[in-house]
């Protein structure tokens, strides 16, 4: 069995952090999300991997290498545009040769890893094994209909009338039937070859295709907001230690990560939060579900809910909440006159402010 892990696609709901970066290198609780599906992949014993890479290659194989340090063996499989996960199918079809494989879309988070997906498919050997995860908002996803026996009889993408809350998660595990099904069917009207249609294509000429189902927490990545989710859900789950250096004057609760190097000065965590190598919080307090990556300062702010990526510069931030800001980002209070508001921002950037009312 080999690993097709889909790290390409173009990122458009995550912009504008995807100009500039791959969206799978996002961290979720200060690590790349690609690297939690990668650790996955390896402890349900697949340590052959081919990784799909768009436009943002040079950082996904800069970050993996050749796999080594994850146990696992990387070949990268350039994709010359995102045109569907069929299409990145195809374009590993020299990697995947005859193999039965798993294909992990890489901006996904999945509890409970795929070691018991893996399992039954190898038991049961049907033609593809999809992991549906149940969702209270079928539209937004593509959909599954099984029949009793738990065979997948029907697949519809973002339904209106949704015939059932079986959402596919980024989880698929095919034999090489489903090559030749990706070959045989058309672009969808958004201009993709959709997964989806090519797993219909194997219904519809008699193939099993089985299911199982996620039991534990499935989290998409794809917008900020479900970002911040994962970043929350994720960090609930850690054990707090503190490497770092606390100052008398400032504390924090025993579910913080504080990692060596960070040094709290007059300042406060309430986890679940972590916050990275080398950062510095000056009169800070930092709020549950934070993730502060390395190499960040902050002066007198207040930050919840929110995830920072390396390098951050905060300073005289009153409350901040709900964000994400990538690499260097920079924002601070000014004297200046005329008093106002001055940005210089990425295109697609996202501002909301509350002071200043007129
Ligand atoms: P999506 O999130 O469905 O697509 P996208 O990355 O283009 O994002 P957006 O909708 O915001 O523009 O893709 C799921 C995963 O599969 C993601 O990790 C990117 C990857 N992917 C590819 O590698 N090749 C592709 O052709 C597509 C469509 C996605």
């Amino acid at each position: 069995m080999k690993a097709l892990v889909l790290a390409g696609g173009s990122g458009s709901r995550l912009r504008p952090i995807t100009h500039t970066s791959a969206k799978q290198l996002v961290p979720v609780a200060n690590k790349p999300i690609l690297f939690y599906g990668l650790e996955q992949i390896r402890d349900a014993g697949v340590t052959e991997v081919g990784i799909i890479v768009g436009d943002t290659g040079p950082e996904i194989r800069a970050a993996i290498g050749d796999g080594s340090a994850f146990g696992i063996e990387v070949t990268y499989i350039p994709q010359d545009a995102p045109l569907g996960l069929a299409h990145a199918v195809l374009t590993a079809e020299a990697f995947l040769g005859d193999d039965d494989f798993v294909m992990f879309l890489g901006d996904n988070l999945i509890e409970g890893g795929i070691r018991y997906v893996v399992e039954a498919f190898e038991r049961d050997a049907p033609a593809a094994q999809l992991l549906l995860k149940q969702v209270p908002d079928p539209q937004r996803f593509g959909i599954a209909v099984l029949d009793d026996e738990g065979a997948i009889v029907r697949l519809v993408e973002k339904p209106k009338d949704p015939p059932s809350d079986l959402a596919l998660v980024g989880v698929y595990l095919f034999t090489s039937a489903i090559l030749d099904a990706a070959r045989r069917i058309k672009p969808s009207w958004r201009g993709e070859l959709e997964i989806t249609d090519a797993i219909q294509l194997l219904v519809e000429e008699g193939r099993q295709v089985r299911a199982s189902l996620v039991e534990g927490w499935w989290l998409d990545t794809g917008k900020k907001d479900e970002l911040l989710e994962a970043n929350r859900v994720v960090l609930s789950t850690i054990v707090g230690r503190v490497d770092g250096e606390l100052d008398a004057a400032s504390s924090v609760t025993p579910d913080v990560v504080v990692e060596a190097g960070a040094r709290l000065i007059r300042s406060h965590v309430r986890g679940p939060a972590v916050i990275g190598a080398g950062t510095v919080l000056e009169d800070v307090f930092i709020g549950p579900f934070t993730s502060v990556a390395a190499d960040c300062t902050l002066e007198r702010c207040e930050v919840e809910y929110s995830v920072l990526m390396e390098r951050c510069h905060l300073r005289d931030v009153p409350r901040m909440e709900g964000s994400l800001l990538g690499r260097d980002v920079r924002i601070s209070r000014t004297e200046r006159r005329p008093a106002a508001h001055r940005f210089l921002l990425g295109d697609h950037a996202e501002i909301e402010i509350t002071e200043g009312r007129v």
